[in-house]
């Protein structure tokens, strides 16, 4: 399975932290923030791994990532997504890299304390479609949320006014080979983006769409707040870590 991450966007709800440069690149407590995507794909065993950046920064992932040898890799891909059509726009662009095979994506603000080894795993063994990683939160409207039936999901609404459950779709995405088709087949969205969620949706409708729960805490970093949060919860965290 490959890795891809998604870096693209103009980090527009950081402004001004982003007019000089790319919200990836903002420190997390004592590393820049796609550092941390990229080692959860490394921790879950994803070794060959693509870079969508954009913007006016996209050389400094380059010199700041090189060929990945912090994360252990001897090679990293990169590629370059131009304007902020959506993150189902910022995938299509891993058509080429993916070359047929099974991908696993992660948003370049995604930042957890365990590990997506497990639902990785799980997605080895699926036979086709998709798997998504839900968690619990409090502010549901903000994010993607899952509806479930049973055992079943059978919807995702993207930020809704009244959430239907408190269950959070994450940013880690597992897509068999049919994801660039369903990619191609959508439509913009009333924010002119493509969106991932009429993506997972599409799966659903499909019914090969599975789920699985993440561990640990997760936030994400793209407002001031949930930067705020991500910074303190990992700090707090490598606190922890050096005191046991
Ligand atoms: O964090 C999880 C949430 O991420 C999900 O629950 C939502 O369903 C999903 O739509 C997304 O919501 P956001 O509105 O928070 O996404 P945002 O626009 O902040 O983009 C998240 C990352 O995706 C960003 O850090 C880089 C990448 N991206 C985004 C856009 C719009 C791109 O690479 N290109 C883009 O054009």
């Amino acid at each position: 399975m490959k890795g891809v991450v998604l870096a693209g966007g103009t980090g527009s709800r950081l402004f001004p932290l982003t007019k000089i440069t790319n919200k990836h690149l903002l420190p997390i407590y004592d590393k820049p923030m796609i550092y941390y995507p990229i080692q959860t794909l490394v921790d879950a065993g994803i070794k060959d791994i693509l870079i969508v950046t954009g913007g006016r920064n996209a050389g400094d992932f380059l010199r700041l990532l090189a060929n990945g040898k912090e994360f252990g890799l001897t090679h990293l891909d990169f590629t370059y997504q131009e304007g902020e059509g959506g993150i189902a726009e910022a995938l299509s662009l891993a058509e080429h890299f993916a070359d047929g095979e099974r991908i696993c994506v992660v948003l370049g603000d995604n930042i957890i304390e365990g590990s997506i080894r497990e639902a990785v795993e799980a997605f080895r063994t699926q036979p086709s479609g998709a798997r998504i990683l839900l968690k619990e939160v409090e502010d549901a409207e903000r994010f993607g949320v899952a509806e479930i039936v049973g055992d079943k999901i059978i919807g995702i609404e993207e930020k809704p006014k009244k959430p239907k459950s408190n269950l959070a779709v994450t940013g880690f995405y597992l897509y068999d080979e049919h994801v660039f088709e369903k990619v191609k087949g959508l439509k913009r969205s009333e924010r002119g983006e493509l969106e991932i969620t009429d993506v997972n949706n599409s799966y659903i409708a499909d019914g090969s769409m599975a789920f699985s729960y993440l561990d640990g805490w997760w936030t994400d970093a793209g407002t001031f707040e949930s930067l705020l949060r991500a910074n303190n919860l990992v700090a707090e965290t490598a606190e922890k870590r050096n005191s046991d």
